[in-house]
């Protein structure tokens, strides 16, 4: 892996105005919907519903999203990838004037995928994207964008996540947070750690503060602002197959207590991923966690869980558009009600 970002202790310049723009995405209850699925995955998804994968699909169904009435009652931001922050309505406006003008701000994935973690063949990976980051986060503002999102991934199980994986992760997620505060975006630091697996909630507990604290002492080594980034972790929950599922007021003790165990207080928010389970589980985990509490805002910035449902009900027809916004707006009302 190479990099041009340099790291530094020098705490970093990310102004009052930086700061502000971050606690708007997770102020009054409001989350961020992702919808920034690279195109090979957005094809992939409009497959599977039997739409052809072209990039005029991948525009129209993110339009459709983007045009949901009053989208920005609850949800503050949108993640787009590369393709869609270039593309234009209908209407003609860009993607980020659209959603500028519907009350939200205009996210952007700038990270660049996976790849396998020295070679290894145990599924670790390192996400890649730090290269001419700088300048891809300077044309990205330009755009219109105001936030940033990097997902690194982890694996549970088997000696899994190794150090080595923890430690290159965490190194390339806070050198993506600086660069970003350093350069006007706010960045949403984003630690998954895979669902998949038949462990127990505690197995999933250990893994994510070890994750975390991690990430941690990275992003106070760069000098990182935690008021001006949004940590997007997954939830603590146990694995997809395991035979003891764990219900809310679990997921959301364990969850809250990993993380005042190792985030700063003066993080600005956290804004959890769905990781592939149903809105129901989801929507139901997250008013648990809220209930619960932390020195932070909680919130969601799902994507899977919030969209898959209307990609269903539109399937590629110009006349279901409707009911593709409805679904959307019905999975937003059972996450924030
Ligand atoms: P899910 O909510 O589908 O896990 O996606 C969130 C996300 O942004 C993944 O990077």
């Amino acid at each position: 892996m190479t990099t041009t970002a340099t790291p530094t202790t020098v705490p970093t310049t990310a102004t009052d105005g930086l700061r502000a723009a971050t606690a708007a995405l997770v102020a009054d209850g409001r989350g961020v919907l992702a919808a920034d699925e690279s195109p090979s995955t957005m094809s992939q998804r409009l497959k599977a519903v039997g739409v052809p994968p072209t990039e005029e699909h991948r525009r129209a169904y993110r339009e459709l999203l983007v045009t949901a009435e009053a989208l920005a009652t609850d949800v503050s931001g949108v993640i787009l990838c590369d393709e869609t922050v270039r593309q234009r309505l209908a209407d003609g406006r860009a993607f980020p004037v659209a959603i500028a003008e519907a009350g939200l701000a205009t996210g952007i994935k700038v990270d660049t995928g996976t790849e396998p973690l020295d070679g290894a063949d145990d599924g670790e990976t390192i996400t890649r994207g730090l290269d001419g980051l700088a300048e891809r986060v300077a044309e990205y503002a330009v755009l219109g964008a105001r936030f940033a999102k990097w997902r690194a991934v982890l694996h549970l199980g088997a000696g899994r996540p190794s150090s080595r994986a923890l430690e290159a992760n965490a190194e390339a997620l806070a050198r993506y947070a600086r660069t970003c505060q350093d350069g006007g975006l706010v960045p949403i630091v984003e630690p998954e750690l895979l669902a998949a697996g038949g462990h127990r909630l505690e197995v999933c507990a250990a893994a994510t503060a070890r994750t975390l604290a991690t990430l941690a002492r990275a992003l106070e080594a760069h000098g990182v602002d935690p008021a001006a980034m949004v940590l997007k972790p997954n939830m603590v929950t146990a694995g997809e197959g395991s035979r003891a599922p764990a219900g809310p007021g679990e997921v959301a003790r364990a969850t809250v207590d990993v993380l005042r165990a190792t985030m700063p207080t003066d993080l600005a928010g956290v804004a959890f991923l769905s990781g592939g389970q149903s809105s129901e589980t989801a929507a139901a985990n997250l008013a648990a966690i809220r209930r619960r509490g932390g020195p932070w805002p909680l919130t969601f910035s799902f994507g899977r869980a919030l969209v898959s449902p209307a990609l269903h009900a539109w399937r590629g027809d110009p006349t279901r558009v409707g009911d593709g916004r409805a679904a959307l707006l019905r999975e937003i009302e059972r996450v924030t009600s």
